[in-house]
């Protein structure tokens, strides 16, 4: 049987450590999670971020804008809060509705505070191989890949999917780790074989088990991003998690990747903290 790399406990390992870190700070890090409109989804999200931050020592809350807010409005929330000397974190929660465009959102935060690491800077930091803020998943599942024991140096990392908060970020951090680095996407001819060739396997696509035991390298890691709904409403990943059992190790969904990524938002957020008070 593959090994499951239990996210939950990784992500509440990190949490402690965090937050014996910031105990041990003379101020509180301050992070603000601005959600616009009533997506489902994105309300429970929002309050476990809320919430982990909070139990860790953060000065954590939400903002929650209406639904009919203009996008100039929106742009005037994030100037303030990037005035806001106590603000060291802003995230601006995604999707936005429609009648907002959300790279100018992105791109309204100061770089310093980006702790979701979407701003084109922090993109273009990372892509360029220097230091800067890092999208939460992506750094989570590096976390995970590090607790799995991989070899990363010359191992073959397929990354699939290619969206801005995980896809290409994760295939940035992963060359940097020093592996040679495929990103494949729904597009990709011969996905399977794509998959096949992999030791190390990021799935986040966002599609119900796409990816079969069959496209699976024996002894490969498997980390599955996605987050899922069948039609019965159960939850599942990208990856047919059932079918995997040859794979040295593979994350489960749920507790696997996500609590992660909110492990990451509070590092990323001391982190913000750190520099920018160091800095002033
Ligand atoms: N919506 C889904 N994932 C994310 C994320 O990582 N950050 C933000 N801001 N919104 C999201």
């Amino acid at each position: 049987m593959a090994r499951l790399l239990d996210g939950k406990a990784l992500a509440a390992r990190l949490r402690a450590t965090l937050a014996a870190r910031v105990a041990a700070l003379p101020f509180e890090p301050g992070l603000v999670v601005v959600r616009v409109g009533e997506d489902p989804a994105s309300g429970v999200y929002v309050r476990n971020k809320d919430r982990a931050a909070r139990e860790a020592g953060f000065a954590s809350r939400t903002l929650h804008l209406p639904e009919a807010t203009t996008e100039a409005e929106l742009l005037a929330t994030i100037a303030s809060l990037n005035a806001d000397d106590r603000v060291d974190g802003i995230l601006v929660q995604l999707p936005l509705p429609a009648h907002v465009n959300t790279q100018a959102a992105i791109a309204a935060v100061d770089p310093v505070k980006d702790v979701d690491g979407f701003h084109p800077l922090n993109a273009g930091r990372l892509a360029s191989g220097l230091p800067g803020l890092v999208p939460c998943t992506p750094r989570g599942v590096m976390h995970l890949l590090a607790e799995s024991g991989a070899r990363l140096r010359g191992a073959r990392a397929l990354v699939l999917g290619r969206s801005q908060i995980v896809g290409r970020p994760m295939a940035q951090l992963l060359l940097g780790a020093d592996c040679t680095v495929t990103v494949a996407h729904s597009r990709t001819d011969d996905l399977g074989a794509e998959c096949r060739r992999a030791d190390i396997l990021v799935a986040a696509v966002g599609r119900a088990e796409m990816v079969k035991g069959g496209w699976i390298k024996p002894g490969a890691v498997v980390v599955d991003v996605g987050i899922n709904r069948r039609a019965d409403g159960t939850l599942c990943g990208d990856v047919a998690f059932g079918e995997a059992g040859h794979a040295a190790a593979i994350t489960p969904v749920p507790g696997g990747v996500g609590p992660m990524t909110i492990a990451c938002l509070l590092e990323n957020t001391l982190d913000a903290a750190i520099a920018r008070r160091m800095a002033a």
